[in-house]
């Protein structure tokens, strides 16, 4: 079936009319519906009711099967019976203290045994939270102001870094081997946004030359191995090794954020790479679907919090509810759960990538873990190593109606062309994911 943006758009508003008509209600009292801009899914939200495993159950009466996972978060899929019975457990003995409970500390210790760099760690109730704290540590810790990132990599909402996480094809500032940092949003300072060194992602000769010239004054550089919200861009072990090397001999903290990447593997994906960064910024999976954020580290930088020096503090930061669920989550994320999720998302990269090969279509998919991108590029076999590849040679249109097609036909993926599979899928919802990707795919080019 030969498949466009307007019969795609039209089977869509049909079959989500309820969601339409919410969506339209809110926004005489919530600026633009809702309080996420993320929750945009072509022309507007997919109300959900409820969740159950690897399901959504849409307000319009449908069943999705959840390829978004609230954008990884929910490595266990939704309602898992090990979170719901531990808060069950922890609810009824009160949900809000000016004292800590035990909780924290016990999910500390999970997280200091799995990520071998982390040795202490501090909690917040979102990994941008984290972020903040990541950056004072390393600004205490240095004395130095200025913080570097990739041009491409997205670290949340804060003034510091929401700075050329999305900079788009038509508005790219500098040479690709010298970034000039842009800022996603208004409202960000000017001299917020002059105190950002940007990078390019997997160009270490680049980055070597930006960073030695502002090194006097850079405290940390934030990173993403495998970058997420900016487009999927994996980095070069060989780059990340330069990087860290670099850092150390410059006096520059590296902090890998890896809000998403814990879902990697049992160690994070920094022991995939081998990498031991000064401080780790963490969301998503330890708080298991409640807000929850963290940065750790070694122990050292950690003791400009232990006697004064830096002051984190926040209300609800390592919320026992949230340390609740995150412990239930770890546990359950044993070596084998990342094992199977990680080999699910082999099989579709494989599958897809071979079949596309073959008929030599523009299409890829690529990433390393249960969190994977697919584009379509402007050639078969096209390579994506930085985020400016990927807004010059993969096309939006085409993932924007494939999104769109992906929800009539009852999956639901990240709408910017991604997908974060779940712990309680089976064989048969990642085989029903190739078969009806390539059906989309032929609808699309064979137009
Ligand atoms: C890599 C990364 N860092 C930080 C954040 C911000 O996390 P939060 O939305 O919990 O503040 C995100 C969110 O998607 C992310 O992907």
């Amino acid at each position: 079936m030969k498949i466009t943006l307007e019969n795609s758009l039209e089977r869509f508003s049909e079959k989500f009319k309820t969601s339409k008509e919410f969506t339209e209600k809110c926004k005489d009292i919530i600026p633009g519906a809702y309080s996420r801009v993320s929750f945009n899914y072509g022309p507007h939200a997919i109300y959900v009711e409820r969740g159950e495993g690897q399901y959504i159950d849409t307000i319009d009466g449908h069943r999705l099967l959840d390829l978004n996972n609230n954008f990884t978060v929910n490595v266990l899929g939704h309602n898992h019976p090990k979170i719901a019975n531990a808060l069950s457990e922890a609810i009824p003995k009160g949900f809000s203290f000016g004292n800590p409970m035990r909780y924290e500390s016990q999910l500390a210790e999970i997280i200091c045994d799995r990520v071998e760099s982390v040795e202490k760690i501090k909690f917040s109730c979102s990994a941008s939270e984290s972020c903040v704290s990541a950056i004072r540590i390393a600004r205490a810790n240095t004395g130095k102001n200025k913080i570097a990132k990739f041009e491409g990599g997205y670290h949340g909402f804060i003034d510091d870094l929401q700075i050329s996480a999305h900079p788009a094809p038509d508005r790219f500032p500098g040479p690709p081997s010298r970034p000039a940092p842009l800022a996603d949003s208004a409202g960000i300072p000017s001299y917020t946004i002059e105190n950002t060194i940007i990078l390019p992602q997997n160009n270490l000769d680049a980055c070597v030359k930006i960073l030695r010239e502002n090194a006097y004054d850079t405290a940390c550089v934030i990173m993403e191995l495998q970058s997420g919200a900016g487009g999927v861009v994996v980095l070069d072990k060989e780059f990340v090794d330069g990087i860290r090397s670099l850092t150390e001999e410059l006096g520059i903290l590296m902090i890998i954020d890896e809000t998403i990447t814990l879902r990697a593997d049992y160690h994070g994906l920094q022991g995939v790479y081998g990498v031991k960064p000064d401080l780790t910024v963490m969301g998503k999976i330890i708080g298991g679907g409640l807000p929850l954020g963290a940065v750790g580290g070694q122990a050292r930088y950690f003791q400009v919090t232990e006697n004064g020096q830096v002051h984190l503090s926040g209300t609800h930061q390592g919320h026992p509810l949230a340390a609740v669920a995150g412990i239930a989550c770890l546990e359950v994320m044993d070596e084998e759960a990342y094992d199977k999720l990680n080999t699910f998302a082999e099989q579709i990269k494989n599958e897809l990538n071979e079949w596309a090969d073959k008929k030599n279509y523009p299409f890829i998919v690529y990433g390393a873990f249960s969190f994977l991108g697919y584009a379509f590029t402007d050639k078969p076999g096209r390579e994506i190593k930085s985020h400016r590849d990927f807004w010059h040679f993969t096309n939006n249109d085409y993932i924007f109606t494939f999104a769109l097609e992906m929800a009539n036909r009852d999956f639901f993926p990240v709408h910017r062309g991604q997908i974060a599979l779940s712990l309680p899928m089976t064989g048969e919802d990642i085989d029903s994911f190739i078969h009806t990707t390539k059906e989309i795919v032929e609808g699309l080019l064979n137009n």
